[in-house]
């Protein structure tokens, strides 16, 4: 959700900080919002809208100092406008605060401070008044000591970061259930929502965990826990570089990351055989665990839980146990049976999605291993769990998931065979020749991306269709799903997913003359199935666009209106990496054709830190 980035020791402090909310605007879009310490004054200039609004005003009227904050707004209280962009500051303009999260007893909070004037509608205000507070309380007036006071009386979500006039070159953050990196190098102290911001000036920094603050200077960073003890927050090195967070050439992010899908699957399956097995050593869990495990519940939420359907074809079909995927959201308010032979897989990107933690938590206090499938390291969920499998996707820069989508597909498949091997139901030489094969994938990915041009000229045609249906049976139902989620969160056009078996059951009575029907019609065992359903929609009325593959076409040219011809899967269970990239492309056309913004659509933003 919201970005936020702090930076002290910089006499250009304001430039830098705008450069890492560019880098972080992908968090969210409604509103974005800087204060510099400047003298005696803590100048805030913030705009609703995008950063570049934020950019004019400070182009016209420029602030600087040497510490400061911004933040870019994925709005939850208040509306997107400049009122309620973040920073805001206290009553008497003392202390600055931007936060990402909720806080859930804002207005109890809000009441008690008993005829205090709130300049927003935010939840977020109300924090600058507590830490102006305790500060007027105080002999000698410590920011760290009011924000550990204050952050003790808040409920709910959030990263939060001060700056104060008492406390001049210093920032104070606190960290809960919303992520926070915090850093210095070469005499500039850092915090941020995520590295993407902080790359340009170290790879070395460190997450908080719930419950921490840090008071961050020029001289570094110092961590403590809420009862003001000395804490460790947890530290790593980022692998990979800025040229991440660019567009490389590319007009957008998300072509740019589609385009990317070759090199990302190739590496989240590099290195994984050797002497006669599949090892998945980053799990760093007891292997034998796995041998016993006797159901296994899927958890993700968006397209990650696309991703996990076909693990749980993948893990029924290759280790034989029961596999449900469920949304996060979902889960952690039911009662699952889970146990310790019950394994758990949290699927998601970013690792911060909040109800994919909390859903993988709620199955851990049923004692269950938890093995997160992750792209971002050191995030919360991969801390959380007993094991990780990291997809490499790299940076994922673009609100709609591509690169990472198909990892994670890879990363399913991969602990799927894991699962087989441990259980005894596969050898290694079957394995061996399965990954063998899943090495073709990346060269076939390239032949798909071939397909753009034609993809482009349907978008063309298609462009003003309404609404579309996208079907698709087994392994194709997921991607059926993911196509319509790309189509409506870049397009904004209405489009809806159904197992194509269903159709009969209700969903074909939308089908009219000049319904588009998108169908993944991939070779393999429900294919004739497929091909039935074409011609169902198709008589009456609808036009069709069949995913085929080298193989199944001739049938599906006779029945379909377009046909997109794949490669041929190197495995069926893998053919979704393939079949999905049409749609990737198909909705990117579509949107920019329309002229949207694919890169950030919309009501979203890339990392959902809160319910
Ligand atoms: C859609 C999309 C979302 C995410 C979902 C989960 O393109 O990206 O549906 O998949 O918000 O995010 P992660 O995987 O970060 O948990």
């Amino acid at each position: 959700m919201c970005g936020i980035i702090g930076i002290t020791g910089r006499d250009d402090a304001v430039d830098g900080i705008l450069a890492g909310l560019t880098r972080l605007e992908y968090r969210g879009y409604d509103s974005a919002g800087v204060v510099v310490r400047d003298g005696d004054e803590l100048l805030v200039t913030k705009r609703a809208g995008k950063l570049d609004n934020l950019k004019s005003a400070l182009a016209d009227e420029p602030t600087s100092g040497r510490v400061g904050i911004g933040h870019t707004r994925w709005a939850t209280h208040g509306a997107p406008n400049d009122a309620n962009a973040h920073p805001h500051l206290g009553p008497t303009g003392r202390v600055a605060v931007v936060h990402n999260g909720i806080l859930e007893n804002y207005q109890a909070l809000r009441a008690e401070l008993d005829g205090a004037t709130f300049a927003s509608d935010t939840d977020s205000e109300v924090a600058a008044h507590l830490v102006e507070r305790e500060l007027d309380a105080m002999d000698t007036p410590d920011l760290f000591e009011a924000v550990r006071r204050t952050v003790a009386r808040l409920e709910g979500a959030y990263s939060l970061c001060f700056v104060a006039l008492d406390d001049p070159d210093t920032i104070v953050v606190a960290k809960f259930e919303a992520p926070l990196i915090v850093a210095a190098a070469d005499g500039v102290g850092y915090c941020a929502s995520d590295v993407a911001a902080l790359i340009e000036h170290t790879k070395d920094v460190a997450a908080l965990l719930d419950g921490q603050l840090a008071r961050i200077t020029p001289d570094g960073v110092e961590v403590r826990d809420l009862a003001g003890n000395p804490a460790e927050p947890h530290r790593y090195t980022v692998d990979w570089d800025l040229s991440a967070a660019e567009k490389q050439g590319y007009d957008t992010f998300m072509l740019k990351e589609i385009h990317e899908q070759p090199r990302a699957v190739a590496d989240t399956l590099l290195g994984r055989f050797d002497e006669g097995r599949l090892h998945l050593d980053e799990l760093q869990t007891d292997e034998r665990e796995f041998g016993r495990v006797d159901k296994v519940f899927v958890l993700a939420c968006g397209t990650s839980r696309y991703a996990g359907m076909v693990a749980k074809y993948a893990i029924e079909h290759w280790a034989g146990i029961p596999c449900e995927v469920e949304e996060a959201s979902e889960f952690r308010y039911r009662d699952p049976i889970l146990d310790p032979h019950t394994l758990v897989i949290a699927i998601s990107q970013s690792g911060e999605t909040t109800d994919t933690i909390a859903a993988a938590l709620h199955a851990r206090d049923q004692r269950a291993p938890v093995i997160a499938l992750c792209n971002i390291v050191g995030s919360t969920l991969a801390r959380e769990a007993d094991g990780v499998l990291y997809t490499h996707a790299g940076l994922e820069v673009a609100v709609a998931s591509t690169k990472a989508f198909t990892t994670q597909i890879v990363g399913g498949l991969l602990l799927a065979l894991y699962l087989a091997q441990q259980r005894g139901r596969m050898y290694g030489s079957e394995i061996e020749d399965i990954l063998g094969r899943l090495q073709q994938i990346p060269s076939a990915l390239e032949q798909v991306l071939e397909l753009d041009g034609e993809i482009r000229q349907l978008a063309e045609q298609y462009q003003a269709v309404p609404y579309t249906m996208f079907i698709g049976r087994h392994v194709g139902l997921p991607i059926a799903y993911e196509g319509a989620l790309k189509l409506k969160e870049i397009s904004y056009l209405h489009a809806e997913a159904f197992a194509a078996g269903e159709m009969k059951h209700g969903p074909i009575a939308l089908i009219e003359d000049g319904s588009l029907v998108v169908a993944l019609a991939a070779a393999g065992h429900v294919f004739g199935k497929m091909v039935s359903n074409i011609q169902e929609v198709r008589a009456r009325g609808a036009s069709v666009l069949a995913i085929g593959t080298e193989g199944s076409t001739a049938d599906l040219k006779a029945n379909a209106d377009h046909v997109l011809t794949l490669p041929e899967a190197p495995h069926e269970l893998a053919g979704p990496i393939l079949s999905v990239v049409p749609l990737q492309l198909f909705a990117y056309h579509i949107a920019t054709l329309r002229g949207e913004d694919v890169d950030q659509p919309r009501n979203l933003a890339k990392t959902v830190t809160v319910e």
